[in-house]
């Protein structure tokens, strides 16, 4: 039989309006006072104010710590830590996108123990516990609500990640109604990074296993098929539902079987450009596929079906082309730009592009096909 490890958090509750309820799932973990860790953007359209007098109204007494920036620095968890300990909350809520769900993850656990962030990255380097976490994303995006991982922007242009198990929420919340207002940019990219994050899994080298492949196929499917009404009719609700839902379980999958080359050459992009994570994935996609399809194209086949929309006939080689096709004409018609050229990336740079890459070797190691240096310049070269 097969051998393989499956972890995900312990509860997931889902359901419209279940934000309004999160006095439940703090009462069944006994958190009476907590961070309520979130982006000062999410405050400003009136999303987060809700939450919080639902939360005062059950006689909870939220601390609201709204000052998460996008790819968040150290400086953001570090503040939020002196406020929660300054405040003496008792849990951590995070209402917002990746970045705020990161910030809260690592929050809860600085707060409870005595490491230093700098002694948390890379993996399993987590002592001890953390204070009870609930997770509720607003964008379907990064999974992050069922994930062991934590991404921090460390220097100008580098990322560093936390991966422990401790870092898993107690509770992870979906609530359509949260994303109803997703802009039709941040709806497109966090839905194509979803939608990598299931291709990704499929592929993966190592610990691909019968769970994360069925929740990666179930999540693409999910997704492909959403992510243009999303786009274009973000007040869908049902839509919105199925968004946020095929997020969460390309997050359960890539969890356990962990992202690759798209995420390790989408990476510098990040750090350099500054391209938001959803999209320096998305102009990398089709050319890593590309790239990959002479060793994961028995993989890739399989999902075809999936993302054109109806079974394609042929070999292998035309089923992944098809695929292929598919994705990219799903990036044109959710209007994200399609070439490193449109992003206003440098073409001079693409060598450091490419030595960054490198460096990447914890997403690497899990890609279907060996990159090597000269590897990740030709897909940046076929990217442009
Ligand atoms: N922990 C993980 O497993 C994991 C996985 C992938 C990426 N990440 C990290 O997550 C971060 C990216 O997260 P993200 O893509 O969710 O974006 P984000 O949290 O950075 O938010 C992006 C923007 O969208 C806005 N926004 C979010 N929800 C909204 C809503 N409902 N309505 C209107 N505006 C809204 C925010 O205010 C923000 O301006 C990066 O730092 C990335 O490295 C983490
Ligand atoms: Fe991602």
């Amino acid at each position: 039989m097969d051998s393989f490890v499956f972890n995900t958090a312990p509860s997931i509750v889902s359901g419209c309006g279940s934000a309004l309820r999160l006095s439940e799932q703090c009462a069944a973990l006994g958190v009476k006072r907590p961070l309520l860790v979130t982006d000062p953007g999410l405050v400003a359209i009136g999303l987060i104010q809700p939450v919080s007098k639902a939360l005062a109204e059950a006689g909870l007494t939220p601390v609201l710590f709204d000052q998460v920036r996008e790819d968040p620095p150290e400086e953001t968890v570090l503040q939020a830590v002196q406020l929660g300990r300054a405040e003496e909350v008792d849990g951590v809520l995070a209402v917002g996108g990746g970045s705020s769900m990161d910030v809260a993850k690592l929050a809860a656990a600085l707060l409870a123990g005595n490491q230093s962030l700098q002694q948390l990255y890379g993996v399993d380097q987590l002592r001890g516990g953390r204070l009870p976490l609930i997770l509720v994303p607003t964008t379907a995006g990064t999974g992050s609500e069922v994930t062991p991982v934590a991404v921090i922007t460390t220097g100008e242009t580098t990322k560093a990640g936390v991966s422990s198990a401790t870092l898993l929420p107690d509770v992870a919340v979906l609530d359509a109604d949260l994303t109803l207002g997703l802009p039709p940019a941040v709806t497109a990219m966090t839905g194509v990074d979803a939608m990598v994050h299931a291709i990704e899994a499929y592929t993966s080298r190592h610990k691909k296993n019968p769970l994360s492949d069925n929740l990666a196929r179930r999540a693409l499917q999910l997704l492909a098929t959403n992510i243009r009404t999303a786009v274009h009719d973000g007040g869908n609700r049902e839509v919105r539902g199925n968004m946020l839902l095929g997020a969460m379980l390309a997050g359960q999958a890539f969890a356990n079987a962990p992202v690759a080359a798209v995420h390790a050459l989408a990476y510098p992009l990040g750090g350099h450009y500054h391209i938001p994570h959803g999209l320096s994935n998305s102009l990398v996609l089709p050319s890593v596929l590309e790239f990959n399809a002479p060793q994961a194209g028995g993989l890739y086949a399989e999902l075809a079906d999936i993302v054109v929309g109806r079974s394609v006939a042929g070999s292998n080689e035309a089923k992944t082309a098809a695929l292929i096709d598919a994705l990219r004409q799903l990036i044109d018609d959710v209007s994200l730009p399609a070439t490193l050229r449109e992003a206003k990336v440098a073409e001079s740079d693409l060598e450091m592009l490419a030595r960054d890459a490198m460096l990447q070797q914890r997403l690497l190691i899990n890609n279907p096909r060996d990159v090597s240096y000269e590897d990740a310049l030709s897909i940046y070269t076929a990217a442009y």
